[in-house]
């Protein structure tokens, strides 16, 4: 009996079924939404828009996820498109040239990894988790999972991609990082499926995409960075970077945000997605440097300034998703575009 009924969650979890096409937020956006209508690819002037910002990250959105689940209504074959792969490779041009103005080059992977595992302490550290965890209110829990859906519903799905992009000993030690974050074997502990669970927990939508329309740029560019560095060969270091740097600095955040839950009342099915992480990525850690970095890097020592960039670049985008979310909740507004609706 309860084995029929895990099956039929898991039946309803595992829906390969794409989500609606998100609504268009300017002229890029729009461009991509309506070639996926099946019309023409527009000329668009790409160079004029902020790399940043809704317009262009939600278009570059819209062409990853033909590469995961596609949409409703988008025929699958536009996954190659030439029109359409013209235009994201405008659209990645212009991000990668942002990225590449903002973040200062390092090949010194060693020093970076140190001071990833240097941890800010203090009461008056600000950051998404120690607010979380000392603050937030249960409305703003529900939007940070909400931004955080666009990722954990497809978590470990990006870095995939650098699997058969890397060789070796690094390959090896990667793919056992991404068989844990894929349950090892145990599809009910996958952790995008422990993702939705928290999130039926909490009252959202745990639907593939259904929050996309309510996050800023800031929040798709994060995802989008991963899904670039995974899906060019020439960025495989990159990607490894940032996969890194995720598996680095996720343990003690986790455990933030645990105790945050707690104090809000959350009840274990909630927290279990985020206590997972707590050990799972302290171990991760630990297999990133010394089985995935250090076998990289002396395979492909040329890689160890796009190693740095992947990391340094998904710092800095989380430091934009992190200012935009704390920005608003200082001045007492929602991060959403549009409000969630109550749990
Ligand atoms: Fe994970
Ligand atoms: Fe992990």
């Amino acid at each position: 009996m309860t084995r029929a009924l895990d099956t039929r969650t898991l039946d309803t979890r595992t829906d390969r079924s794409g989500p609606p096409l998100p609504e268009p937020r300017g002229p890029l956006s729009a461009a991509v939404v309506d070639a996926l209508r099946g019309g023409p690819v527009r000329a668009v002037d790409v160079d004029h828009a902020d790399p940043y910002g809704d317009d262009l990250q939600l278009a570059l959105h819209c062409c990853y996820e033909l590469h995961y689940r596609g949409f409703d209504g988008a025929d699958d074959e536009l996954e190659w498109d030439p029109d359409l792969l013209r235009l994201r490779g405008a659209l990645e041009r212009a991000f990668l040239a942002a990225l590449h103005t903002d973040v200062e080059p390092s090949d010194d992977v060693d020093a970076e990894v140190e001071a990833l595992l240097v941890e800010p302490v203090g009461p008056g550290v600000r950051g998404l988790s120690h607010h979380l965890q000392r603050e937030g209110t249960l409305a703003q829990l529900r939007e940070y999972v909400a931004h955080r859906s666009v990722y954990h519903l497809k978590e470990a799905d990006p870095q995939a991609w650098v699997i058969p992009r890397i060789g070796g000993a690094a390959k090896a030690g990667l793919v056992t990082v991404e068989h844990d974050e894929y349950g090892s074997g145990r599809p009910e502990r996958m952790h995008s499926l422990l993702f939705a669970e928290m999130m039926t927990e909490l009252g959202l939508s745990d639907a593939y995409g259904a929050h996309v329309d309510r996050v800023p740029g800031e929040t798709l560019a994060e995802v989008n960075l991963m899904s670039l560095c995974g899906l060019h060969r020439s960025l495989r270091g990159a990607s490894v970077g940032q996969f890194a740097m995720v598996e680095l600095t996720s343990s003690p955040g986790s455990e933030r945000l645990v105790r945050g839950m707690r104090r809000l009342g959350c009840g274990p099915a909630a927290i279990r997605f985020y206590d997972e992480h707590v050990e799972a990525d302290a171990v991760h850690e630990q297999v990133v440097r010394r089985d995935v970095l250090a076998p990289l890097l002396a395979a492909e020592p040329g890689l160890a300034a796009d190693v740095v960039f992947g990391i340094r670049a998904s710092l800095l985008l989380g430091d934009r998703m992190q200012d935009r979310l704390l920005g608003s909740w200082e001045r007492g507004e929602s991060s959403l575009l549009r409000p969630l609706p109550a749990g």
